[in-house]
């Protein structure tokens, strides 16, 4: 598809959240590569959040890209290290995005459903992930 990484990144975010049920936020943050070990919030569909820019190691988003590991939360009121994007949120995925074996963006989804994630969804946004990442 033609169009700017914005766009396409955008487009992503979109499809999934209208395409999967339980996928009620869906979005992108992106590693600062001026200031490095920082998330700025790139394209998403769903609600406006305040968690613009999140420093490496803070919420589910900072610990993935701190450990460079998927992390699957079940019950987000049941972890002290969560940074809350609405109170109907239950349960969050979050995948590490690299190139050229350096983490460079994140792919993160938020669901009103408790424990909405599973293998199958990881194996499948580990997919997405891999697209994502010959596009960025
Ligand atoms: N819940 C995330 C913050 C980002 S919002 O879900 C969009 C976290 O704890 O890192």
């Amino acid at each position: 598809r033609q169009g700017t990484l914005t766009e396409k990144l955008g487009d992503i975010c979109r499809f999934l959240k209208k395409t999967v049920p339980g996928y009620d936020w869906v979005g992108f943050y992106l590693v600062d590569l001026t200031k490095e070990r920082e998330l700025i919030l790139g394209p998403f569909d769903g609600e406006p959040t305040e968690h613009v820019r999140i420093p490496f190691g803070r919420g589910i988003c900072g610990q993935a890209a701190e450990s460079e590991k998927v992390l699957i939360v079940e019950d987000v009121s049941k972890n002290i290290n969560y940074l809350s994007c609405g109170i109907k949120v239950k349960s969050e995925i979050v995948l590490p995005i690299w190139k050229e074996k350096k983490i460079v963006a994140e792919l993160d989804i938020d669901s009103h459903t408790a424990s909405a994630f599973d293998a199958n969804d990881q194996a499948f946004l580990e997919q997405v992930c891999d697209i994502v990442s010959r596009i960025i």
